[in-house]
């Protein structure tokens, strides 16, 4: 227990058991419980990507869009586009300081579930499909949230992958995949970032609560990972108390008055007193961190705003651009036909308790109107209406604007309805009527863009070819709209990469069969192949890969150089060169593959990024670390991390299908000698460097047939033997004892 812990459990100590007890609960809907003038309430607001903190009568209220106004930036889906981790971190301290001044001391936020499945209703709140950039980048708000002393919230804990039955259902997952999809992120986010809690989920993890759940809650978050924090349960999520508080829960919000059972409950023996003191400690420890958090009044709304614009550029992820479509040139003779209701109203942000009252909102056509000189014509038609109530008129507005125009930008997406957290979607399709105005625009005019608004990915086959430019913004926040302007107009190149792969269709996602699951279980019967881990390590047709982005400009890579620094340590290195015309940033992605005849696991998996901006002909070096952890698979059986001898492929690319540069390197493994048991094959043996020699002289000496005589024999014996528990030979009639077997094992121990 180190000094800060001891003191808060000292500290604790000072507190009868029932003041104990009610630290364990929420005070309000939205606070700590304060004890006398000892210990005062903690103030806990959502997040992630703004204060919503909710005012007056609102603050009680169960759902309530009434909120104190606050920076709205750009939602986890497009800021993890940007894979940029020092602006999220920039990000975070924004946040942070916005919570001060609105009196928070506790952002719940960031949300990292992995995305299993695009009908996620929530996916506009989680940053990807894959562990490695949702670590690296919510550690980075994190960072930045706490860079000011106010507490983040790292949530949710764990395996919240679908809002479809969310508070009862099981997520039955085996634990590899758990190990190496599903708790890394997390595992990243507590060993590097150390927030100061983290909240559980509402859903079960392989049929226990997870706020009941002791190996999630206290053995692999705390015994295995280190974490020091508080535990807070998602906002409803304890079913019994007693068992969560005894699980390693430490705080149940909101309150749900129950302290009485905690007391009868130690009285009864069935909970230690020790628990609810260490529980309280924390809430203490909470306190007493937050109390050194910086304290500020206000924040520039405007320089804020401007980040926000800044992170929005960043994170756009240009799909499509033929012929160059994009930039549009704003000095130029020109008609632009904006069509859309988007361009006017814009999508910026999700449903549920993320949802912030903004300083203020952008739109694309006022910015594009402020921005394009005086040779250019801007028309608009809305073209359609927000909650798809048919609207013929508006269609064919926009389409003989269109037919008057000299390239048209249409601004389509998802229905605000479409997503939320609380439900899934059942489609990945865009509306019909959407479609069809393209269809109809495109008939019209050569040159079309489409600008996206959405917050799971949608598919986009049906209707690309009618593009010649897609623009996927995303939920770009309270300042997107003049985001995309400046994207559009090439005032900054775009510079997002995919963070989740776009499918042809629903049915091609590798968890469809298994999505949303029924009977309060849903099982991951894909396992760890999520996203592109299952599409390339198939070679399954995707719409747009995995880190996939185009820009204004184009990059090479070259001077691919390894250098192995330690055991299983190795730095990789590489020269990017900008060899277009226009200053742009690239994201440079590592990946481990392993190429085998029968995948046992991911083709390749990403392992490091970084993000360069380069202006024309200039190059710059890019620098990796490799470590054993990257090339490890977890393993059930052992318990524990395993790294096989042999070759691994390193990749460095543009996106999970654009790779590079490639070299292998081999690695001696972990070192750790799988022993040997008389229930391991005859292949085991034959393969162990230390059981072979000492199995093939035991042959010798019983003057059994060797492996190569039984493969002169005949070769299918041979492999046929390879699989046979050594064990067995005994009673096959071969002359391997028991006791041979048992000298034999006895032997590889010893060595
Ligand atoms: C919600 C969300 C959680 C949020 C909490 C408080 O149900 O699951 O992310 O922080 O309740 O609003």
């Amino acid at each position: 227990m180190n000094a800060s812990s001891a003191s808060s459990a000292s500290s604790a100590a000072t507190l009868s058991p029932a003041e104990q007890a009610a630290l364990t609960s929420g005070g309000s809907r939205w606070t700590t419980t304060p004890v006398r003038d000892v210990v005062r309430a903690l103030t806990l607001s959502d997040g992630p990507h703004g204060i919503r903190r909710p005012a007056g009568d609102a603050a009680e209220a169960v759902v309530s869009r009434d909120s104190l106004p606050a920076t709205c930036f750009p939602p986890s889906v497009t800021l993890g586009c940007s894979w940029d981790p020092q602006l999220a971190h920039r990000i975070g301290a924004a946040v942070a300081r916005e919570a001060s001044a609105l009196g928070v001391d506790v952002v719940l936020g960031p949300g990292i579930n992995i995305k299993r499945s695009p009908l996620c209703g929530r996916n506009f709140e989680y940053f990807s499909e894959d562990p490695h950039i949702s670590g690296v980048m919510g550690a980075a708000v994190v960072e930045g949230i706490q860079s000011l002393g106010v507490g983040a919230c790292v949530k949710h804990f764990a395996a919240n992958n679908q809002e479809t039955d969310r508070m009862r259902v099981s997520a039955d997952v085996d634990e590899q995949t758990l190990r190496e999809i599903y708790l890394p992120a997390f595992e990243h986010v507590v060993r590097h970032a150390r927030p100061y809690t983290v909240m559980c989920a509402y859903n079960k993890v392989n049929g226990i609560h997870a706020s009941e759940n002791h190996w999630l809650l206290t053995q692999v978050l705390r015994k295995e990972w280190g974490f020091d924090g508080l535990v807070m349960s998602d906002w409803g999520a304890v079913t019994d108390r007693v068992a969560a508080l005894a699980a390693g829960l430490d705080l149940e919000m909101p309150p749900t008055g129950t302290d009485g059972q905690i007391a009868a409950a130690v009285e009864g023996g069935r909970l230690d007193p020790a628990r609810v003191a260490e529980a309280a400690g924390r809430v203490l420890r909470l306190r007493d961190r937050t109390d050194r958090a910086q304290r500020f009044e206000d924040w520039d709304v405007d320089a804020h705003h401007e980040l926000a614009r800044e992170a929005a550029r960043a994170s756009a992820v240009l799909l499509k651009n033929e012929g160059d479509i994009l930039p549009l040139d704003p000095t130029a003779q020109q008609t632009i036909a904006v069509i859309g209701e988007f361009a006017r109203t814009p999508r910026y942000q999700g449903n549920g308790s993320s949802h912030v009252v903004p300083t203020r909102v952008d739109n694309t056509l006022d910015a594009l109107t402020a921005a394009v000189g005086p040779a250019t014509t801007l028309t608009f038609g809305a073209g359609f209406t927000l909650d798809g109530t048919p609207a013929p008129e508006l269609a064919e507005q926009a389409v003989a604007q269109a037919a008057a125009a000299d390239v048209a930008v249409v601004f389509l997406g998802l229905p605000d309805a479409h997503e939320s957290e609380g439900y899934d979607r059942t489609d990945i399709d865009m509306p019909a009527d959407q479609i069809e105005l393209l269809r109809e625009v495109a008939r019209v005019c050569p040159r079309v863009a489409v600008v996206l608004a959405n917050g799971g990915a949608v598919s986009v086959s049906e209707w690309l070819a009618h593009a010649g430019a897609v623009l996927e913004s995303w939920l770009p926040g309270q300042a997107g709209g003049t985001a995309i302007a400046d994207l559009i107009l090439g005032i900054e190149s775009p510079s997002g990469r995919l963070t989740e792969t776009i499918p042809h269709r629903l049915a091609d996602v590798p968890s469809h069969l298994h999505f949303p699951g029924r009977d309060g279980h849903v099982v991951y019967g894909e396992g760890r192949y999520v996203g592109y881990r299952r599409y390339d390590t198939l070679d399954v047709p995707v719409a747009y890969p995995f880190g996939h982005g185009l820009t204004y400009t184009t990059f090479a890579y070259d001077d691919l150089e390894t250098t192995a620094t330690g055991d299983n340590r190795w730095t990789v290195e590489a020269t990017i060169t900008n060899t277009g015309s226009r200053f742009a940033r690239e994201v440079v992605q590592l990946y481990v593959a392993f190429d085998e005849p029968h995948p046992t696991r991911p083709r390749h998996e990403l392992r490091g990024f970084t993000k360069v901006g380069l202006a024309p002909g200039a190059s710059a070096s890019v620098r990796f670390e490799l470590t054993g952890r990257d090339l490890a698979w977890w393993s059930t059986s052992l318990g524990g991390w395993r790294i096989d001898p042999g070759p691994f492929t390193v990749e460095i690319g543009a996106s999970s299908r654009d790779i590079r540069l490639r070299t292998v390197l081999h690695t001696a493994g972990d070192g750790t000698l799988t022993d040997l048991e008389a229930t391991s094959t005859f292949g085991e043996w034959l393969d162990h460097p230390v059981g072979g020699p000492l199995l093939r002289e035991a042959l010798a000496r019983a003057k059994a047939p060797s492996p190569e005589d039984l493969a002169a024999t005949d070769p299918t014996l041979l492999r046929a033997a390879r699989d046979v528990p050594l064990a067995k030979f005994t009673g096959l009639g071969f002359d391997v004892t028991t006791q041979d077997i048992d000298r034999l094992t006895a032997a590889v121990r010893s060595r």
